[in-house]
C-alpha cells in the first residue's frame, strides 16, 4: 500500500468541480483541515471550487467558515482555519462552457507564479453526467497533458461510476480518451476507513489466520451493510438508484475483494488491485433463476427507525407514491476460486434497519466430531471471526466454553479487540487518506477500470431482472426491522442465520 510514511505530500492545487455541493462542505474540506493540522499538507497548496454559482473567494471562504462549524471532525484551530482559508479560492462558472476551462487555466497557472504549484488534481463532485464532457473540456484546455509541463494531473471521481456495465464501460473507455489509467482515481470512500484498511493488516501482517482462511476452514462469510436511517433528502437521486447499485458493486464488492484476495506479492497498488480484481473476476454470475432464489429485494413501509416514527420509503420528499425501488437487498453469492470453492457469501444492505453497523463474519467449520453427545451440550455453536467496521472499530472472536460447574454445559464468549482500547479515536472524514494519496500518487485505495466493470457484471443482470420483474409485495419490511423474511429464508434453507451485528 501507500509508501507515504507521513511526508508532506508536493505542492499542488485541488480543483473542485461542484464546489457549492454538499461533499465539499461536509467531507473534502474538514479532511483537508485534519490532512493540515497532520501536518501532511504542502505550504504551496491552493484550493479552487468551481460551481456555477456566482461567488467571491471571499464569499466562498465565508460559507465554508460557517460549515466547518458544523462539519469539522475536530474543534478548529483558528490559525489552521487560516491557513487553509488563505489557499481557498472560487470561481463560477459553466462545465459546458470552453471559457469556463480558459480561466481555470489563467488561475492554476497564477498559482504557479505566484505560489510555484505545478501539480494539479480536478476533483469531480457533480453529477456522473459531467465525469466525461468535463474531461473533455480540461483536455481541450490543456489541463490533462503531463508532458512538459514539469508536473503531474490526476481527477478524482466520486462515484456512481456508471449504473450498470454499459454505462460502466463506455464512461471507461471515454475517460481513456482523455486520461491514462494512472491519472484516474476512483474513489469508493469505504476504502477510506482505517478498519476497512485493516482488513489486510489483520490478514497478512498476521501468521495465525491466514492458514485458516479457506474453504477447509471457513463455512461461510456473512457481511452486513446496516443503516438505522432512511434516504432522507436523498429520494429523488436514490429513487433511480436502490440498495443493489447504491451499495453493492462499490462499498460491499470492495469488502467482499478485502476479505478474499490472494496474499498480494507487494503493497504497491498494481499488486494489490491485482489481486482484488482477481476477487472479482471469480464472484460467479447468477442466472435469471439462480437470482430469483438468491438475490432478496425489500422495501421499508412505515415503522420506526432510529428512534422516529418513518411513514415508508413511498412517503420521503422526491419518491413516487408506487415506487418499485429496493431499500434492501440480500444475496449468496459465491467465488469460483480454489481457495473458497463451496463457500458461501451472504451480504445484506439496507435503510431503516434497527441499527447502524458494518460487519464481516467469518463461520468457521463446526468441531468434526460431537464429543459431547451424551450431554446437556445439544447444539455446537460454530466459532466466528467478526471484523467490525463501524460504528465500534473492532474484531472479536467468539468460540464455545465450558460454563463453570458439575454439569457440561456450553456458552458462547468473545475475545473482543475495540479499536478504541488500543489507539483512541481520531475522528475523521474518512476522506484524508484519500486526498493525500491522491496527492502522492497512490492508486492502492482506489478502483482500477477493470473492477468497477468486473462488478457491474455481476449486479447488471439482477438489476435487469429486478427491472423487468415489478415487485408486487412492496413495501415487504417495517422500517426498523431486519429486512424481508425472505431474507431469512435464504440462509434458513442453508441451515444457517444471520448473526452478530451487537443483536445476537
Ligand atoms: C453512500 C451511499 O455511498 O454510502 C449512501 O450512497 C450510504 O446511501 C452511504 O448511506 C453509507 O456510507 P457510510 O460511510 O455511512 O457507511
Amino acid at each position: 500500500m501507500a509508501d507515504n510514511d507521513g511526508q508532506r505530500a508536493a505542492p499542488n492545487a485541488m480543483a473542485i468541480f461542484g464546489a457549492s455541493g454538499d461533499l465539499t462542505k461536509r467531507k473534502l474540506i474538514p479532511a483537508l483541515y485534519n490532512l493540515r493540522q497532520d501536518g501532511l499538507l504542502p505550504d504551496d497548496f491552493a484550493i479552487i471550487g468551481i460551481s456555477r454559482r456566482e461567488m467571491s473567494d471571499e464569499e466562498f471562504r465565508e460559507k465554508l467558515r460557517e460549515d466547518m462549524a458544523k462539519f469539522a471532525t475536530v474543534k478548529t484551530d483558528p490559525a489552521i482555519w487560516d491557513w487553509l482559508a488563505d489557499r481557498v479560492h472560487y470561481m463560477a462558472g459553466d462545465a459546458a462552457d470552453p471559457d469556463t476551462y480558459r480561466r481555470l487555466r489563467e488561475r492554476l497557472e497564477g498559482f504557479g507564479k505566484t505560489a510555484g504549484i505545478k501539480n494539479y488534481f480536478f476533483y469531480m463532485a457533480t453529477a456522473p453526467r459531467f465525469f466525461g464532457p468535463v474531461c473533455e473540456q480540461l483536455r481541450e484546455a490543456g489541463l490533462t497533458q503531463e508532458e512538459e509541463v514539469g508536473g503531474w494531473r490526476r481527477v478524482v471521481f466520486e462515484k456512481p461510476f456508471g449504473h450498470d456495465l454499459k454505462s460502466a464501460r463506455e464512461l471507461n473507455q471515454q475517460l481513456g480518451r482523455t486520461l491514462t489509467e494512472d491519472q484516474i482515481y476512483r474513489i469508493d470512500h469505504y476504502l477510506g476507513k482505517e478498519t476497512v484498511q485493516n482488513i489486510l493488516v489483520f490478514r497478512f501482517a498476521n501468521g495465525i489466520f491466514e492458514p485458516l482462511w479457506n474453504h477447509r476452514y471457513i463455512d461461510h462469510v456473512q457481511i452486513t451493510v446496516a443503516e438505522s436511517i432512511g434516504v432522507g433528502d436523498r429520494g429523488g437521486y436514490y429513487d433511480k438508484s436502490g440498495a443493489l447499485r447504491d451499495m453493492v458493486p462499490n462499498h460491499i464488492f470492495q469488502l467482499i475483494s478485502l476479505t478474499c484476495m490472494e496474499p498480494p506479492i507487494s503493497f504497491e497498488a498494481a499488486a494489490v488491485r491485482d489481486e482484488q480484481a482477481k476477487v472479482l473476476r471469480s464472484l460467479a454470475p447468477l442466472s435469471p433463476e439462480e437470482a430469483l432464489q438468491l438475490a432478496v429485494r425489500g422495501q421499508y413501509g412505515p415503522g420506526t427507525a432510529n428512534g422516529e416514527k418513518v411513514e415508508g420509503y413511498r412517503g420521503e420528499p422526491g419518491v413516487p407514491r408506487d415506487s418499485g425501488t429496493e431499500t434492501f437487498v440480500a444475496m449468496k453469492l459465491t467465488l469460483d476460486n480454489w481457495r473458497w470453492a463451496g463457500v458461501p457469501i451472504y451480504l445484506r444492505t439496507g435503510k431503516c434497519l434497527p441499527l447502524r453497523a458494518t460487519e464481516i463474519s467469518i463461520q468457521f467449520n463446526k468441531a468434526p466430531f460431537t464429543l459431547f453427545r451424551k450431554t446437556e451440550v445439544s447444539r455446537l455453536p460454530s466459532s466466528r471471526l467478526v471484523i467490525r467496521l463501524q460504528p465500534d472499530e473492532g474484531i472479536s472472536l467468539s468460540f464455545g466454553a465450558k460454563v463453570p460447574g458439575p454439569i457440561l454445559k456450553l456458552g458462547q464468549v468473545d475475545m473482543n479487540f475495540q479499536y478504541e482500547d488500543y489507539f483512541g479515536t481520531t475522528p475523521s472524514t474518512g476522506y484524508e487518506r484519500l486526498l493525500y494519496d491522491c496527492m502522492c500518487g497512490d492508486q492502492t485505495l482506489f478502483q482500477r477500470a477493470d473492477m468497477t466493470e468486473a462488478s457491474w457484471k455481476i449486479v447488471t443482470p439482477i438489476l435487469d431482472l429486478w427491472e423487468a420483474l415489478t415487485p408486487r409485495n412492496f413495501p415487504n419490511y417495517a422500517a426498523g426491522t431486519w429486512g424481508p423474511k425472505e431474507a431469512d429464508e435464504l440462509l434458513g434453507r442453508d441451515g444457517r442465520e444471520w448473526a452478530g451485528c451487537g443483536e445476537c
